[in-house]
């Protein structure tokens, strides 16, 4: 269009010119005059006129955005540049101090631009600046503030600028519009981002460089970048989350303004902007508003009930709307305003399945919902189910989002976590930042049946958060035909102790068709130093002294798979009775203790139960159906490393 619009500007002076030509035999001194001023005109054209230069004023968005409460009406916001308004997905908190903003609290509560009739959302493809006004309150898995993205396995599109943990991003997919070519390409500021502070956030691209403005300040760039941008499947903006087909992260955080440009604007017009708005950063932010601080999750479905638990930042009453179907008709609401709720939802069938959302509500009125999430009941009957396996998801919350979002693609009906959920059980933070926020997608959507580490150090919080049947550190549950027993590993579990007595009369009163037990540490390992110091001449145990004399007891109660975590790796076993190789009667053991934790090693050499082993971030998918069990395991980039399959 820019091309054309000055070959226009060129043809029409050329025309001029025959007219120039006549006048300027009568009068030389006007001929050239006028030529001077064409001239220049051209000049300021080409040169001015297209740069971003401040002789010209500041360039002027393609879209631009103020969110504050005066422009919101009835859930939308317009705009300030084009027609694009935003549609809210849930009435947003608002903040006042050091500016009007609005506030998203956790529960995917931020906004789409949708594509009108004949007039998809802007694309510009040569150039592009992504601007915001932004004050995060916490990282995630992948957050976005403004973006127009599909990041998926089979391809990327489009463009985002938002955030991960710990640092801001600029996402950027150059490249020709081809089916599934692009390739996103990621910049991450070098220096983290100051949770709870206003900054200006400025991503800007040129064809040829990617580069990112925080406060002014270039905070990285890069030339993994050339060629016009790949909008690829791409064809709505997200404000407030990030959000394509197949991932929806929430923000925790403020917007003010955001814009978009078709150019590439300079630092001088970024660092202009920022000190002329210098206020925002130099004034103390008031406090977060009503926010989730740990997003719903789903705790232990049976047959008839589910639970939900969340804790949001203010004491609130919580009600969750829900049924087979959207509008619901049905709702419970908790007794009190609390920060932590858990609450059951009974009367359902075996076997049944909806969706289900949580309203909050604070005393001033405070408002916080979530989007629709899915809910099932376990079934009674033997219809084909799927669980899928994490353990030891310690201090690395890149990882384990990683891993839960690989858990999550492959559509379990229910989740195991094999235990030391975080490093420190004492450590809300750990439980908040390392555990439930990397996973928030998989929680909201999938329910877990945790096992305790021993990291954990039996601390309260692992009673708090998880919502299990007395007395929580051993229970047991049914899906199916397939039952599960969970032991804490940590207790006593040698003959005659509580949990050995308990187990052995669990397991011998089951009818399940299929029987799994988990506990932390494991009866048969081929860890290099856990049980043993190999690598140091110290021959290796295989496997926790304490837990091998449970082996009799699976054999004798026929339980076909027994998972431990512990070990940070994983390893299946041969199906093993009496000590050796037993094809049809024996158990097979699988460590899976791939959730994040720092990853150990094998023994030098193996020993001859080990049937397969892997040393990466990884889930383990289990499928039942009938009298056939197929086991897969799968790397965190989601690559298929190990299969098994047993039928009976
Ligand atoms: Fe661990
Ligand atoms: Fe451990």
């Amino acid at each position: 269009m820019e091309k054309q619009a000055r070959f226009g500007k060129m043809t029409s002076w050329s025309f001029g010119q025959e007219r120039l030509r006549y006048h300027s035999m009568k009068n030389p001194l006007l001929f050239i005059s006028i030529t001077l001023f064409v001239a220049l005109l051209i000049y300021y054209q080409k040169e001015v006129g297209d740069s971003d230069d401040h002789s010209n004023g500041p360039p002027r968005p393609i879209a631009a955005w103020v969110l504050e409460a005066s422009r919101l009406t009835k859930g939308t916001i317009s705009s300030t540049v084009g027609n694009w308004p935003i549609t809210l997905h849930a009435q947003p908190q608002t903040i006042k101090a050091p500016v009007d903003a609005l506030y998203f609290g956790g529960g995917l509560t931020g906004g789409s631009v949708l594509s009108q009739k004949n007039k998809p959302t802007p694309a510009p493809k040569e150039a592009i600046s992504l601007l915001s006004w932004v004050r995060l309150d916490a990282g995630a898995r992948k957050g976005g503030i403004i973006g127009r993205i599909e990041d998926n396995r089979y391809g990327a599109g489009g463009t985002y600028l938002g955030y991960d943990e710990t640092h801001w991003i600029f996402g950027l997919t150059p490249g020709g519009p081809g089916i599934g070519e692009g390739r996103l390409q990621i910049l991450r500021s070098a220096k983290p981002m100051e949770k709870g502070k206003w900054s200006l956030v400025v991503a800007t691209y040129d064809g040829k460089e990617m580069r990112l403005f925080v406060n002014g300040e270039l905070a990285a760039e890069s030339r993994a970048a050339l060629g016009p941008i790949n909008w690829y499947r791409t064809d709505r903006w997200s404000i407030g989350q990030f959000s394509d087909e197949n991932e929806k992260v929430p923000m925790i955080g403020a917007l003010r303004e955001v814009e978009i440009y078709d150019k590439a604007l300079t630092q001088e017009t970024i660092r202009t902007r920022f000190i002329s708005q210098l206020a925002r950063v130099q004034t103390e932010s008031v406090g977060s508003p009503l926010h989730f601080v740990i997003a719903p999750y789903l705790q232990f479905p049976d047959t008839h009930s589910f639970r939900v638990c969340m804790e949001t930042s203010q004491p609130v009453t919580a009600t969750i709307e829900y049924g087979p179907e959207a509008p619901f008709n049905l709702k419970t609401t908790s007794k009190g305003l609390e920060t932590f709720h858990e609450i059951p939802i009974g009367g359902l069938q075996p076997g049944s399945m909806g969706y289900y959302r949580v309203i909050c509500t604070g005393p001033a009125g405070e408002h916080l919902e979530t989007t629709i999430l899915p809910w099932q009941t376990a079934p009674i009957d033997s219809v084909p189910f799927s669980f899928a396996i994490i353990g030891d998801t310690q201090g690395n919350a890149p990882a384990t989002g990683k891993v839960a979002n690989i858990m999550k693609e492959l559509r379990p009906h229910f989740a195991l976590h094999l235990g030391d959920v975080v490093n420190e059980g004492h450590d809300k933070r750990q439980w908040v930042e390392e555990l439930f926020r990397p996973s928030q997608e998989l929680f909201g959507q999938v329910p877990l049946f945790p096992t305790m580490g021993n990291h954990e150090k039996n601390h309260p919080n692992y009673y708090k958060y998880f919502s299990l049947p007395s007395p929580e550190y051993r229970y047991s549950y049914t899906w199916g035909d397939a039952a599960f027993f969970v032991l804490d590993s940590n207790k006593p579990m040698a003959r005659g102790t509580e949990q050995y007595n308990w187990l052995d009369d669990a397991l011998g009163k089951s009818q399940a068709r299929w029987k799994f037990c988990y506990h932390h540490h494991p009866v048969y390992s081929s860890d290099n130093n856990d049980f043993g110091d190999t690598f140091a001449g110290k021959r290796s145990l295989y496997g926790d002294p304490k837990l091998r004399p449970l082996a009799p007891l699976y054999e004798k109660h026929k339980v076909d798979m027994v998972f431990c975590g512990h070990v940070h790796l994983y390893e299946r076993t041969h199906p093993i009775k009496n000590g050796k190789l037993d094809e049809t009667g024996g158990v097979v053991y699988v460590t899976s203790g791939g959730g994040g934790g720092s990853l150990e090693n094998f023994t030098p050499t193996p020993e001859w139960f080990k049937a397969a082993n892997r040393v990466d971030y990884h889930t383990t998918f289990v499928n039942i159906r009938n009298n056939t069990l197929e086991l897969r395991a799968f790397d965190k980039e989601g690559i298929l490393f190990d299969q098994y399959l047993k039928t009976k």
